[in-house]
């Protein structure tokens, strides 16, 4: 079911007001939504809870999953051919490698950031339960391989260059920085908009860890969907006419670094989606729990 608000496009214009009320608003959204931040622990109290509420009750398989040893073999590196591998395994190293690449950003972006105590703006606060709620993404994507029996799943680092962009792009200036920020949260709403209705399709045969992939992945998709707007809240004029340019190149870019891809997603379709996206889509449920800028919703 979608919304009956009338939502309008996420590049939509916005006042430096405006935007700083946004920020006032979201961090509000943002304290009650995920809880304390656990700083050492770079977890929020609310996601712990939720994470052990999945972990308590753990999904019963029909069949134990039969390719292990090739999910080990290529999660991190695509070495066997694809036809050899069956679309569960095939699905589940495509959401590792995508789910990897944001692990290494918020690493960087961890190590780069004031901590909590030396945050003095609201916006250097928001930045860590930002950054906290991507690690407890880290988390519900590990779970989504322990529902498979997965339980050795290690986050590992990318190439040297890789490695070296992501550490230096969170050294950018704000004003810099943000666009890029931007389309990245956009690159994963799409991302996680396009797989949810795959793991019906994947994983017809096993319907209770279906209903788990659908329940961890939404836990996800009510922060990201979150996300977008907040990082949208940095750009005015310039910094939302240089995303909509660069969106189609960041898509295209990232998405090639995953061979797994191709084989689910149209990244084109995806490129255009992104830049009409305006949250009308999106279910009830999920924009129910999660936070969209006053300036994308349509007045009554
Ligand atoms: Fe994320
Ligand atoms: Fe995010």
């Amino acid at each position: 079911m979608t919304s009956s608000k009338k939502y309008l496009s996420v590049f939509s214009p916005s006042t430096a007001r405006q935007r700083q009320e946004n920020f006032e608003n979201y961090w509000d959204f943002s304290l009650a939504h995920s809880g304390e931040l656990l700083e050492s622990e770079q977890d929020l109290t609310h996601k712990r809870v939720k994470l052990q509420a999945f972990k308590a009750q753990p999904v019963q398989l029909n069949q134990p999953f039969r390719q292990t040893e090739a999910f080990y073999r290529n999660v991190v590196k695509l070495v066997d051919d694809p036809g050899t591998l069956d679309r569960k395994t095939l699905l589940l190293t495509c959401i590792y490698k995508f789910a990897r690449h944001e692990w290494v950003g918020i690493t960087g972006a961890w190590a780069a950031t004031p901590n909590f105590a030396s945050s003095k703006s609201v916006t250097d606060k928001i930045s860590r339960y930002h950054l906290a709620e991507e690690f407890s993404h880290t988390r519900l994507f590990n779970e989504m391989f322990c529902t498979f029996g997965l339980n050795d799943v290690q986050w590992t680092a990318l190439t040297p260059m890789q490695q070296l962009v992501y550490e230096f792009f969170p050294k950018l200036p704000e004003d810099w920085m943000s666009p890029f920020a931007f389309v990245t949260e956009l690159m994963g709403i799409l991302f996680y908009r396009n797989l949810d209705p795959l793991f019906d399709e994947v994983f017809a045969d096993e319907p209770e860890a279906c209903a788990r992939l659908h329940a961890l992945l939404d836990e996800i998709t009510i922060d990201e969907l979150a996300h977008i707007g907040q990082r949208r809240n940095y750009l005015g004029d310039f910094g939302i006419r240089f995303s909509a340019w660069i969106t189609p190149l960041l898509f295209r870019m990232f998405f090639s670094d995953i061979p797994e891809i191709r084989h689910f997603f149209d990244v084109e379709k995806m490129i255009a989606d992104a830049l009409a996206f305006d949250y009308a889509e999106i279910p009830d449920y999920i924009l129910e729990k999660s936070w969209v800028p006053s300036y994308c919703v349509a007045a009554a």
